[in-house]
């Protein structure tokens, strides 16, 4: 009995995309920007995990202590007989709602959707060995374009989408894609959604200026990923990381500051591009919540706020949602 299945639905290539249309459209627009996608190579995903683990970092250790407290009572609720995890990534967070779904009959199905197979794979493996009942069903794609390929449910189902990653969508795509997750619902089925809470400037701000220059380093990285992807020449010592909320937006966004004024030549793309120091590259949006902007995000994509979990200290929030019908 074959316990473990992977589906590819589109290769490497397809998810990263197009690199080079990317770039230019990018960098040869009023505001210079880069899609934050690209910050993930292999370097930049470690590099993330290290911010994860920095004192003034505080979603990831925060969503997980509330998923600890909160698991229990949660499959209580839902009852589910499968949960398909979007951007499975860490599988640390799946542990903690297996094992508590395990003291409630167990939980037959995992079904881990990630751009990345490698990340399915290990996580499976370790998965099936520490739950001889799990039956995993793994699905590669890239959750903007490939969630009707989610195969069938296999009974009542819980989609995850944590980590705030929803924070790091535009607003016309945090709609199309919470219209996607709606049509996996059926009655009884909850999606959990975890999003990171607006809070005071300070707190915000120090999240993503870490002391030990982590941020820094992972938002520069993203121009390595250029060079090595481009034939672009680079000098990362010439730009400066610049993290800030910007309040209109409910959002921090991030920023390489030119340090000086310089010409960058992008080989592949045949482009030269000027910098100054007044003209940023924007490099990433993290938009931050309330229980209410997340509530009407909901209501807008056809879905319900079912119930609200939140740390003591409202840091970070897990939103359990329904269909309507
Ligand atoms: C993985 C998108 C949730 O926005 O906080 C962390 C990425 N960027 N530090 C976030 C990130 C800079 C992170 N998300």
């Amino acid at each position: 009995m074959d316990r473990f299945r992977l589906d590819v639905h589109a290769s490497e290539q397809d998810i990263v995309g197009n690199i080079a249309e990317d770039v230019r459209k990018g960098l040869t627009s009023a505001q210079k920007y880069l899609l934050p996608k690209y910050f993930y190579d292999e370097l930049g995903s470690q590099l993330f995990e290290q911010i994860t683990e920095q004192p003034e970092y505080y979603p990831t250790r925060t969503e997980r202590s509330l998923l600890s407290s909160s698991a229990r009572e949660l499959m209580e609720r839902v009852h589910p007989r499968e949960m398909v995890e979007l951007g499975s990534g860490s599988s640390y967070k799946t542990r903690v709602l297996l094992d508590a779904a395990s003291q409630n009959g167990g939980l037959p199905r995992y079904v881990p959707f990630d751009v990345s197979p490698s990340i399915i794979e290990s996580s499976a493996a370790a998965l099936l060995n520490e739950y001889p009942t799990l039956d995993i069903h793994g699905v590669v794609g890239d959750f903007e374009r490939h969630l009707p390929e989610v195969p069938p449910a296999g009974g009542r189902r819980l989609v995850l989408f944590l980590g705030s990653t929803i924070g790091n969508l535009r607003l016309d795509e945090r709609r199309s894609l919470l219209q996607q997750i709606k049509l996996l619902l059926d009655t009884g089925d909850r999606l959990l959604l975890g999003v990171d809470l607006v809070k005071d400037v300070a707190t915000l701000e120090a999240a993503y200026n870490d002391e030990a220059g982590v941020t820094a380093e992972f938002n520069l990285n993203v121009l390595r990923v250029i060079n090595k992807a481009l034939g672009a020449d680079f000098r990362l010592e010439e730009f400066r990381h610049n993290a800030h909320y910007n309040h209109d937006e409910a959002r921090i966004e991030m920023h390489l500051m030119p340090r000086s004024h310089q010409t960058v030549s992008i080989k592949d793309l045949d482009l030269t591009i000027e910098f100054t120091p007044e003209e940023t590259i924007h490099t990433e949006n993290s938009h931050k919540f309330t229980r209410e902007t997340t509530g009407s995000l909901l209501e807008e994509a056809g879905l319900c706020l079912d119930h609200w979990y939140t740390d003591p200290d409202n840091m970070f929030g897990l939103a359990l949602a329904a269909a309507r019908p």
